[in-house]
């Protein structure tokens, strides 16, 4: 069986940590360690996973066999990380959890977390770091960039288009066919019934750019 650590000890860390669980009772993957930068984990097992020391020493070659999966929410935290094992030559793997339906025909990017009870239609594409948080749908033919959040709850109709490092909060919907910028932010709830450009904050139903 192949090994994957997680990196981060947070909230969604724990989250991820399930989903593996589940992914290691189907056979598929084993996982034992999380490394986090908080150093007051050490000596500690959270959720059967063993503290094993910072992320940068995963970075400097703690494990050499692991794979690994980000389980940190911050974008901004995640796109640095993404870019530091990509450096370091680390493998990254995506984590499904085997309740989430995904396609034939979608494609999920390395390092993807994609949680329980989720929908991944046909042709999807998600690209790398992507997290598709629980309960989540992502129509037909849509496109989510590489470490884009998707909440629980967020609804992607078909053929939409979310950009690179994008973030929905929860249960927001977007409308078929419409994007969502690059590392722009929909709040929970928001519906986005016309394209929300880059960088941008954008709340409410129907959603307006507030910042
Ligand atoms: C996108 C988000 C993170 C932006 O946070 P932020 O930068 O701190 O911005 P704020 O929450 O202060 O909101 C800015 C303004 O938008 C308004 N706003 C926020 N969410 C809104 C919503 N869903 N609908 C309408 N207005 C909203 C706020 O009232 C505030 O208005 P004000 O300036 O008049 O007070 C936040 O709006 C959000 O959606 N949080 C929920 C995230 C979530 O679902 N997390 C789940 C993690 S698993």
């Amino acid at each position: 069986m192949d090994e994957i650590v997680i990196l981060g000890g947070g909230g969604l860390a724990s989250e991820v940590a399930d989903a593996v669980r589940a992914f290691e009772r189907d056979g598929g993957l084993v996982c034992r360690a999380l490394y986090d930068d908080d150093r007051r984990l050490k000596g500690r097992v959270l959720q059967g996973l063993k503290y094993a020391g910072t992320i940068q020493d995963y970075l400097d070659g703690d494990r050499p066999g692991a794979a690994c999966v980000i389980g940190i929410g911050d974008n901004a935290v995640r796109e640095r990380l993404a870019a530091e094992l990509a450096a370091a030559g680390r493998t990254v793997r995506a984590v499904v959890h085997p309740t989430a339906v995904v396609s034939g025909t979608a494609t999920v990017g390395a390092g993807c977390y994609v949680a329980a009870w989720t929908f991944v239609g046909p042709r999807v594409r998600l690209g790398c770091h992507v997290v598709v948080n629980v309960g989540t749908s992502i129509g037909h033919d849509a496109v989510v960039e590489d470490l884009a959040q998707l909440c629980p709850g967020v609804r992607i109709s078909g053929f939409c288009h979310v950009g690179r490092a994008a973030f929905l909060g929860s249960n927001a919907v977007v409308a078929p066919g419409k994007r969502v910028g690059a590392g722009a932010r929909l709040s929970a709830c928001s519906f986005a019934g016309r394209d929300i450009p880059s960088g941008t904050l954008a709340s409410g139903v129907p959603a307006r750019c507030i910042g």
